[in-house]
Order: structure tokens, then C-alpha cells, then sequence
């Protein structure tokens, strides 16, 4: 892998952290060499995971996990199929893109596709591009299922998005070949470190609000007590001497009283940053706001 390809994510997704890697960046521990292991148990639409893919071209091993089957079947599909999968996108996008001005079709369109991915009976890289493609069309790129496993995310507003970035999704292929791919719980990625990994941690965010949740990713919600397991991870990696780097959201920037995240990781290092976050139907809302940067360096 040259690693020079500038690779950037192939979807939208809820907490996309193209703003915070900068401060990642600051927080990463001296690893000039290089050489090293990168986990990263949540990876989303894996904005961190590019931008380390870019910017070092000699990492040892790359591990990736989610729990989202669709999402980790999609990145499977890019790197094993990825011709095949343009193909399909770019009827897509043809096809979408012939009815705009014609706003019943395209409604329908975009509902029968939003249905047949909802039958889970196409072939795996047919059902990637639906993947890929409601993700591009829906509003603001969520991700949200019922209880069901249905997605259910309306129609986006867009007149014309790009569906197929072909140069991209090749160069995400080839980058990709490096990297092993997991589904599943994120506990599973410890059986998958080196001595001395690194582990970048995105977790769905604990929300600021009751009605600010947007952490429903997954039929499975991420409750106060994942967030726990996910702390005692991090003091087993801790013992065993691995890097990590956390992000979550700041309760305590809303409610000066709430401790939670100071006290469930008062023995490593908070960072507060700004950050801007991108998905929130309020366009009010948007705005800064801080997030945790959480490691257990401590020259941070
Ligand atoms: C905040 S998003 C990650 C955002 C991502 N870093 C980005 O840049 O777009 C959180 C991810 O955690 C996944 N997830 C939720 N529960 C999980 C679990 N128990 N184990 C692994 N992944 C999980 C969700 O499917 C979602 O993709």
C-alpha cells in the first residue's frame, strides 16, 4: 500500500469526526516509527481511520469492528468487489438523477429502494450500493432502524448528490486491503491486538438531552451501562499497556452538575475541544459545543 492516496470516507454518518482530528492528532503518543497496531471497535464511516491511513502509510495492522452488518458488509464489498459495486451505483445515480424536477418519481424512487434494502434478500454487493446510495439521498445521512432492523430515514432534499465517487471508492478499495474487517461487539477487537496497539474509541455519543439522542445506530441502544463496559474496557487495555483515545460528548458543557464521564474516567487525562457538530435537525442547535477527548497518555 503507497498510503499517498488522499481516501476520504465513502458515507455521511451521525458524529463524522473530520473536526476533532486535529486534536487527535495533538493527543496521538510518539509514534514516529510508525510501526504500530491501530483498532478502531467503532469505526462509523471511519474518518479517523483514513486520515490514519493517509498519514501513515506503515502501520503494522489495521483492525476495524462495528456492529452495524450492513455497514461492515459495505466496507467488505469495496474492498473485495469494487468494480461491480461502481457499476450498480452509477445506475443509481443515473437513474436518480433523471428525475429531478420531477418530485413524485423521485419520491418514489427513493421509497422503493429504501424498501427493497429493507427485504435483506439482495446479493451482498447489490445491497451495499443501496446501502451507499440511501445514505447519499436520505435526510442528512443518518442512519436510524426501528426495532425491526428497518431503515427509516426519509428522503432527503438534495437535487443532485453524488451517489458514485468512483475514484474514491477505488482508492478506498485498495486502501483497504490492509485493513481486516470485524462485525460485531467491540470487546471482540482485544483478541486482535499487538503488544502496545492503539485503539481509537467513537462510541455513540451519551446524549445532552433526552431529545438530542442520536445515538440509535443500531437496533441496540447505547445506554449509561454500555458506556461503563466500555470505561472497564479501556482499564483492562490500560493493564495490558495498550494507547487508547476516546471521544464522547460533553454532559458536563449542558449541566455543570453532571460528573458522569469526570468520574467514570477520573484517572486519565479529559481533554474538553471544540467541535462542531454537523447532524441536528435544529439548525439553531448547531453551533459549538465541546466534546471529551479521553486517553490514558499522559503527556497528552
Ligand atoms: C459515533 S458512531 C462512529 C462515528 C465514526 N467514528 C465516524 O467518524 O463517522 C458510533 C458507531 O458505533 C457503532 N456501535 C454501536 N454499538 C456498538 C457496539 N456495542 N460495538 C461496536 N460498535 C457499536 C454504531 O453502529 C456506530 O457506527
Amino acid at each position: 500500500m503507497t498510503g499517498s492516496k488522499n481516501t476520504k470516507p465513502f458515507l455521511k454518518w451521525a458524529g463524522g469526526k473530520t473536526q476533532l482530528i486535529v486534536e487527535i492528532e495533538k493527543s496521538l503518543p510518539n509514534i514516529g516509527h510508525s510501526h504500530f497496531t491501530y483498532i478502531e471497535p467503532f469505526v462509523g464511516s471511519g474518518a479517523v481511520l483514513f486520515w490514519m491511513l493517509n498519514n501513515f502509510p506503515n502501520l503494522k495492522k489495521v483492525v476495524i469492528n462495528d456492529i452495524n452488518q450492513d455497514l461492515i458488509n459495505t466496507y467488505k464489498t469495496i474492498a473485495s468487489n469494487p468494480n461491480e459495486l461502481i457499476s450498480i451505483l452509477e445506475i443509481l445515480q443515473s437513474e436518480y438523477h433523471d428525475l429531478d424536477g420531477n418530485d413524485e418519481k423521485k419520491k418514489q424512487y427513493y421509497y422503493d429502494k429504501r424498501t427493497l434494502y429493507n427485504t435483506r434478500k439482495e446479493e451482498r454487493t447489490s445491497h451495499s450500493a443501496l446501502f451507499i446510495f440511501l445514505n447519499r439521498t436520505c435526510f442528512n445521512g443518518l442512519y436510524r432502524v426501528n426495532r425491526k432492523n428497518e431503515f427509516n430515514v426519509p428522503m432527503g432534499s438534495y437535487k443532485k448528490p453524488t451517489i458514485c465517487d468512483t475514484e474514491n471508492l477505488l482508492a478506498v478499495s485498495e486502501a483497504l486491503q490492509k485493513v481486516e474487517i470485524l462485525c460485531g461487539d467491540f470487546e471482540q477487537t482485544l483478541s486482535y491486538a499487538d503488544e502496545k496497539s492503539l485503539f481509537y474509541f467513537d462510541p455513540p455519543y451519551k446524549p445532552l438531552s433526552e431529545t438530542s439522542s442520536f445515538n440509535s445506530y443500531a437496533k441496540d441502544e447505547f445506554n449509561d451501562d454500555e458506556q461503563i463496559r466500555l470505561r472497564d474496557f479501556c482499564n483492562r487495555l490500560d493493564a495490558l499497556n495498550h494507547t487508547w483515545i476516546l471521544s464522547n460528548s460533553d454532559v458536563k458543557g449542558k449541566n455543570a452538575e453532571d460528573n458522569f464521564f469526570d468520574d467514570l474516567y477520573a484517572e486519565f487525562s479529559i481533554q474538553r475541544v471544540n467541535a462542531k457538530r454537523s447532524i441536528n435537525a435544529n439548525h439553531k442547535k448547531r453551533g459549538k459545543l465541546t466534546e471529551l477527548l479521553i486517553t490514558n497518555q499522559v503527556n497528552i
